[in-house]
């Protein structure tokens, strides 16, 4: 296959607010403004920024669970707006979502067994055996006994609810996940175990993962690349490693000192992230980030400023750490990338499970 798995183009979400009668222009929610970027097989894209950037309705776009207003998502080069009933169907096996909250995404009257199967006899009929047999190799999969698949979701511990909602992602060998907060609603030793899992299955299966989050402390740990997000659009895109060492947006460096520091060894950066996150419904003019930037100068207030790229490869939207006029010809465009900058240049897993406790 060439060219990346998943590729977002110019992505846009507006929410009208109301029917507009009577009304020539309506008010619309900016969740999600003009988002690139693409994701490479066996690759994990996180995804960061404050509550209300607009990160869930990526996820949902993604999955096709909402309509855009403009934008492409192309899923091995085919554009998924276009695509019929059939090949809809086909396309929805390789792409599945973990959630936030297990329990309330799990039924709660299906055992764990039916609840992992379910998603393959939408496809295809299974006997009992097949069935069972089925439900043990992906219980096994997520470190859960097979006598586990007759227990109902309440029977269960919430890190165990949480590889449930894995091992039912997994049940159609997906070749992408979408995690949306997944380990967010629990305790951080669990956190920790679930992390590993799906460090475990990206490296046994070759999983791809766009792992969402406005933790950055666990984001540093699973990512090979970041995106951080600010009311609706990428502020900065960049290897993980890199952007954790030197972060070069002005909000990317506010979010990393405002994150606990598991390292003593690093310093901290300045003062955390002042001020509310400005409504998506009238957004700031020009850098959205300006009435909370302490770098903001006239231009900030006055001009969206582009994403541009840098010399490692990362891409940032700042009139003054990142000016347009010092942009090579070639147009920036959060995630595109050479093939070695996505060949894993640290292993994930490694550095994970050499931070724990
Ligand atoms: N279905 C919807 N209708 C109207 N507004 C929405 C809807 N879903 C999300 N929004 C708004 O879009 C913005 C982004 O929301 P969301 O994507 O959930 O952010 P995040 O996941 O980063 O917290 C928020 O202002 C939210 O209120
Ligand atoms: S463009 Fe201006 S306001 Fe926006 S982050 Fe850069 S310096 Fe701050
Ligand atoms: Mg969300």
């Amino acid at each position: 296959m060439n060219g990346p798995l998943l590729k977002v183009e110019n992505l846009t979400k507006h929410y009208p607010l109301g029917t507009g009668f009577l009304k020539k222009t309506i008010p619309v929610i900016r969740a999600v403004e003009d988002v690139s970027f693409s994701v490479e097989a066996g690759e994990t894209l996180c995804i960061v920024g404050e509550s209300g950037c607009g990160k869930s309705t990526v996820a949902r776009l993604l999955m096709r669970l909402v309509e855009p207003t403009g934008g492409r998502v192309l899923i091995d080069g085919t554009d998924i707006a276009g695509l019929k009933k059939h090949a809809l169907h086909a396309w929805r096996r390789r792409m599945q979502m973990v959630f936030q909250d297990p329990y309330s995404s799990l039924n709660p009257r299906l055992t764990a067994g039916q609840i992992i199967t379910e998603p393959v006899e939408n496809f295809e009929r299974l006997s009992r055996k097949q069935r069972n047999a089925l439900a043990a190799d992906l219980l096994q999969k997520v470190g859960m006994s097979p006598e586990m698949m007759h227990r109902l979701p309440s029977e269960l511990s919430g890190g165990q609810r949480q590889r449930l909602g894995i091992a039912r992602a997994l049940a159609l060998q997906p070749s992408l996940i979408i995690a949306d907060e997944a380990v967010s609603a629990l305790d951080v030793s669990v956190q920790a175990q679930i992390l590993n899992l799906l460090l475990d299955l990206q490296q046994q299966l070759g999983i791809a993962f766009v792992f969402i989050s406005h933790d950055l402390s666990v984001v540093e740990h699973i990512g090979h690349r970041v995106a951080v997000m600010y009311l609706g659009r990428i502020v900065e895109l960049a290897q993980c490693e890199a952007l954790f060492a030197k972060p070069v947006h002005p909000y990317t460096e506010a979010l990393i000192a405002a994150a606990p520091v598991p390292d003593p060894t690093r310093a901290r950066l300045e003062a955390p992230v002042e001020g509310e996150v400005p409504s998506p419904i009238n957004p700031p003019s020009g850098c959205a980030f300006h009435p909370r930037c302490p770098l903001a100068v006239e231009r900030c207030r006055m001009e969206v400023p582009p994403l541009v790229p840098m010399a490692d490869g990362r891409v940032v939207a700042c009139h003054v750490r990142a000016p347009a006029t010092d942009v090579p010809a070639q147009p920036a465009e959060a995630g595109d990338h050479s093939p070695d900058q996505v060949a894993q240049p640290h292993d994930p897993v490694q550095r994970y499970r050499k931070t724990q406790v």
